[in-house]
């Protein structure tokens, strides 16, 4: 496998004496959109922020092609493209002499270039317009050329749909997409809403109280469609559960009822191996496990839109 363009190796993070960010470990490939979910709070801005190189590291480090944001500073953020805060533009002027403007503070910046990345953006029949006439969506646009414009290697947008109306995050998804394929770019994405990840994103690393708790292909997850969610009734209810844990340690007890997640063709499987057990069985319902459950499983209710 390639290099990775970014990889964190237990990053951490403590404010105020509270651990914030308790170890991150993962990779992201060039030409990849990486999604990094998370419940309000889970500490992606934070992570993100480290990345980007805007707040310090407690411990652990982040290497950007190869370079330690830690030890190699400028060499590591030279590569790094990011809208963490809103994007500063002045609305009286056009999105092409926001672009001239802001690119003079980078050495090297040429015309074609910013003509480029307009064109990556879809934003070449309005650059001639004034900021102020822009929808938001586009202004999120012009926030990634202006992120784009030194070239870097990995793009990191935090919660770049906030606020906008669906057709803006429709817009930005696309362009997203549109950027990891035709330009190399990896791109790191954060959001609190799964559907919207699912849609952008070829991996999706998902976040809680500072802990990955799960790196999932949004591609895999949908090849996993057979994996079926099982409700049992069983008594005694105790044994069941006991044996089913042996198999899975995720079985969850609702009233009368286990629930796991199983295979399509483990079901008999493991209904014979409870009848063995001399446990009698009332009912089973299976039903397609949906990645939404799984998340729901991995980060609890109220996390997702
Ligand atoms: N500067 C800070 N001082 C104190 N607590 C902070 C600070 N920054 C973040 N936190 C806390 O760290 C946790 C993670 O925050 P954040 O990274 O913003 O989460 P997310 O972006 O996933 O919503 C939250 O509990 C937040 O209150
Ligand atoms: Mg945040």
């Amino acid at each position: 496998m390639a290099e990775p363009v970014v990889q964190l190796k237990g990053l951490k993070k403590t404010i105020k004496g509270k651990q914030i960010i308790k170890g991150l470990d993962f990779e992201i490939y060039e030409g990849e959109v990486f999604g990094f979910l998370g419940p309000n709070g889970a500490g992606k801005t934070t992570t993100i922020r480290m990345m980007a190189g805007l707040i310090s590291m407690t411990d652990g480090d982040v290497f950007i092609k190869g370079f330690s944001v830690r030890k190699d500073f400028k060499k590591a953020i030279r590569h790094v493209g990011g809208i963490v805060e809103n994007p500063e533009m002045y609305p009286f002027m056009s999105g092409y002499k926001n672009l001239v403007h802001y690119s003079r503070m980078i050495p090297g910046i040429s015309k074609e270039r910013i003509i480029e990345v307009v064109k990556l953006v879809g934003l070449e029949k309005r650059m001639k317009e004034k900021v102020s006439k822009y929808s938001l969506g586009m202004r999120q646009r012009l926030g990634i050329a202006q992120a784009l414009l030194h070239n870097p290697s990995v793009l990191v947008l935090d919660e770049p749909t906030n606020g906008l109306d669906p057709s803006g995050i429709r817009e930005i998804r696309s362009y997203i997409r549109r950027l990891a394929e035709e330009s190399g770019v990896a791109v790191i994405v954060s959001s609190h809403i799964l559907s919207e990840m699912e849609m952008m994103c070829d991996r999706i690393g998902i976040i809680k109280n500072g802990e990955l708790v799960s790196i999932q292909s949004v591609q895999e997850a949908v090849d996993e469609a057979d994996q079926k969610e099982v409700n049992l009734e069983a008594v005694p209810i105790e044994e069941a559960e006991a044996i089913l844990k042996k198999r899975d340690s995720q079985v969850k007890r609702e009233k009368k009822e286990l629930i796991f997640t199983a295979q399509k063709e483990e079901i008999p499987l493991i209904i014979q191996e409870l009848t063995k057990h001399n446990i009698k069985i009332y009912s089973v319902a299976a039903r397609r496990a949906t990645l939404e459950d799984k998340f729901l499983d991995l980060i609890g209710d109220g996390a997702i839109e």
